[in-house]
């Protein structure tokens, strides 16, 4: 019975040995250790033994038992590392592999030119506020000082949503619904969409932008206008910009003036950009008309104010020699990916 044990070990270390995996030697197990194994029905020969041999049979075949379960146990912490240690190597991230290029977004032009403008204002003491590119045409027209049959309605052509409603054809509404909402003294400006019914060309568009400025205190003037212009002018074109006031007309305002700079690109001697003239167009602007602050329950006796509107759009052209204001709403990257 000791040769027979000693062979049935011999071969189960040598299968446990040469097993690969853990199904293997869960295999081996059960077919030597199990119940109806191998070793365990050696131990079910015992009754053929006399009383002496018995205990020492016994002791040998528990020790057989003990060894094939030790090493099986290794076996089997070995087979588990190596199966981690494949599934770890086969999951490994090649961090030396080109990633795939990462475009990075940037500020639209527009948006940079408008960031420049706030903070020049705000470092004049304008806060920004926000209005409705919904408008009403109370808003819009009425309270502006220009009711229903006004001939200066045809200045502006208008995208009617309802009978009363309408899109933005100017940030102008906004003086209004801060002259409701602030008490003076004011000082804001509202940067925004407008939009008008203008066929599309180089240097039109249905959708443009505006900024407006509004100020209203006691004792304001025409000079205070002109101030706040030349230094808005010579912080966003240079300090040797001159600025010029040309009589105009606007509804909301009397006086009115349109404001022309000196020609950027030739400082005025006269090139293509400003068509020979030396001098280019950026603002409409005047005292704010006395109707106008009255329909928002000022006193025009007490105070007085003033207002511009620069357009956005021609600012931006201008500063980056771009050729055709549809590019600035065309979302094309190549454009874009130039700023
Ligand atoms: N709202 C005028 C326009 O769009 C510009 C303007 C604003 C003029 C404020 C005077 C005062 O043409």
């Amino acid at each position: 019975m000791k040769e027979q044990l000693n062979a049935i070990l011999l071969d189960a270390k040598n299968q446990v040995e040469n097993s690969q995996s853990e199904a293997d030697i869960e295999a081996l197990r059960v077919k030597y250790l199990g119940k109806k194994g191998e070793l365990t029905a050696i131990l079910k020969q015992m009754g053929s033994f006399s009383p002496e041999e018995r205990p020492k049979m016994g002791a040998l075949v528990n020790e057989a038992k003990q060894e094939l379960e030790t090493l099986i146990a290794e076996k089997k912490t070995e087979l588990k590392s190596a199966e981690q240690l494949k599934k770890l190597q086969e999951e490994t991230i090649d961090i030396t592999l080109p990633h795939k290029e990462l475009k990075v977004g940037k500020l639209h032009p527009l948006n940079t030119v408008l960031d420049d403008m706030i903070n020049i204002f705000q470092s004049m003491g304008f806060d920004v506020v926000d209005g409705p590119e919904v408008e009403t045409d109370h808003y819009n027209f009425e309270c502006l000082n220009v009711p229903a049959d006004h001939p200066a309605r045809d200045m502006q052509d208008t995208f009617y949503l309802a009978e009363n409603l309408l899109l933005r054809t100017q940030t102008s509404a906004a003086q209004i619904r801060t002259m409701e909402t602030r008490k003076p003294p004011i000082r804001v400006i509202c940067p925004g969409r407008v939009f008008r019914a203008d066929e599309v060309d180089a240097t039109h568009s249905p959708v443009f932008h505006q900024i407006e400025g509004l100020v209203v205190d006691k004792g304001v003037t025409m000079c205070d206008l002109k101030g706040v212009l030349e230094q808005f002018a010579h912080e966003i074109y240079g300090s040797d910009t001159k600025v010029k006031f040309r009589p105009s007309f606007f509804p909301f305002t009397e006086p009115s003036v349109e404001v022309d700079v000196t020609c950027s690109e030739c400082g005025g001697k006269g090139c293509r950009v400003c068509k020979g003239s030396g001098w280019i167009e950026i603002l409409g602007a005047g005292m704010v008309h006395p109707n106008v602050l009255r329909s928002c329950g000022i006193d025009p006796d007490e105070y007085s104010g003033f207002a511009f509107g620069i357009g956005l759009d021609r600012l931006t052209t201008t500063r980056y020699k771009i050729s055709d204001i549809r590019l600035l709403f065309e979302n094309d990257k190549r454009f874009l990916d130039q700023f």
